[in-house]
């Protein structure tokens, strides 16, 4: 097999790891999610993947994951030709699980990561890769010139990377563009931010998070007449999610919130409906 050899910069280098953990849940004999792609552009990607063995994020990133799939597929069930925008996709296979054969899709990284995703997707018709940063403006053009309908803004480990004023800008500009989308995303309160250089995953890499959140109700502040219409830790995952995972990871999830970890209960996984 030809191997691709990733020149990323420092926070795009952090994509591997939940790919990684995908790859890794497939091979599980009783998996939570099934990536047969994840362990394909593993295998094909030159890096040393090691690093992240057994790490317990790998299998907090597989839950987060769940977890915006079944938002997405939520949305794609009230909106079937709505927009799904994936910010910061990383090799992020959400379409490849949920897609429903008509919505449109974009894939937003920066320039460096959408070079490394083209060697394994393509751009079809309803799917296509903007290379871009979430800060700038052009990408949102782009976006309001080819959806139709309402979009959904997935941003799955992104935004804590950024400073707590461009989070606010991006936010604050999407709900302009596209009144009453829907965003998700997810936030670390600040003493995680402060903490970070313990974290099992990100001690392995040169990428450090900055926007802490106390309180996910600012973004109300931001965007007046936002609503947050969901708001998860990994134990306390939306019925639909957990019920549905096979019985090691409902044990592992059990664990998980008999012990009440401060960085488990500090990380938050949110749904929000913009005005
Ligand atoms: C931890 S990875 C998550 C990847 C993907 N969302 C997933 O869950 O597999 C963080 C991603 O955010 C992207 N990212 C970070 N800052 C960004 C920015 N300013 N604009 C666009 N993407 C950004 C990185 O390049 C990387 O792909």
């Amino acid at each position: 097999m030809t191997h691709t050899r990733p020149s990323l910069g420092a926070v795009q280098e952090t994509l591997l790891i939940p790919l990684y953990g995908r790859a890794a849940e497939h091979r599980k004999p009783e998996p939570a999610l099934r990536d047969p792609r994840a362990v394909e552009l593993v295998a094909a990607i030159d890096y040393d993947f090691s690093r992240f063995d057994e790490l317990p994020s790998l299998t907090g990133s597989v839950l987060r994951t769940l977890l915006f799939d079944f938002w997405t597929r939520d949305f794609l069930g009230r909106h079937p030709a709505g927009t799904v925008v994936e910010i910061g996709t990383g090799l992020n296979t959400r379409y490849e699980r949920v897609d429903n054969e008509r919505a449109i899709w974009f894939d937003l990284d920066l320039p460096d990561v959408i070079e490394l995703r083209r060697a394994f997707f393509r751009d079809t018709p309803r799917r296509r890769m903007l290379a871009a940063s979430v800060t700038e403006e052009s990408w949102l053009r782009v976006v309001g010139e080819q959806s139709g309908g309402p979009c959904f803004f997935s941003a799955e480990a992104v935004l804590p990377f950024l400073d707590e004023a461009d989070v606010r800008r991006v936010i604050e500009r999407i709900a302009a563009a596209f009144p009453g989308s829907w965003l998700a995303l997810d936030s670390n309160l600040p003493r995680l931010i402060e903490a970070q250089d313990e974290h099992d995953a990100l001690s392995k890499v040169e990428a450090r998070l900055r926007w802490g959140c106390a309180d996910i109700g600012v973004i109300a502040d931001w965007v007046p007449g936002s609503r947050v219409i969901g708001s998860h830790t990994m134990t306390t995952l939306p019925p639909d999610v957990r019920d549905a995972l096979p019985a090691p990871s409902r044990r592992m999830l059990d664990e998980l919130t008999r012990r009440q970890l401060p960085q488990v209960e500090g990380y938050h996984m949110h749904l929000i409906q913009l005005p």
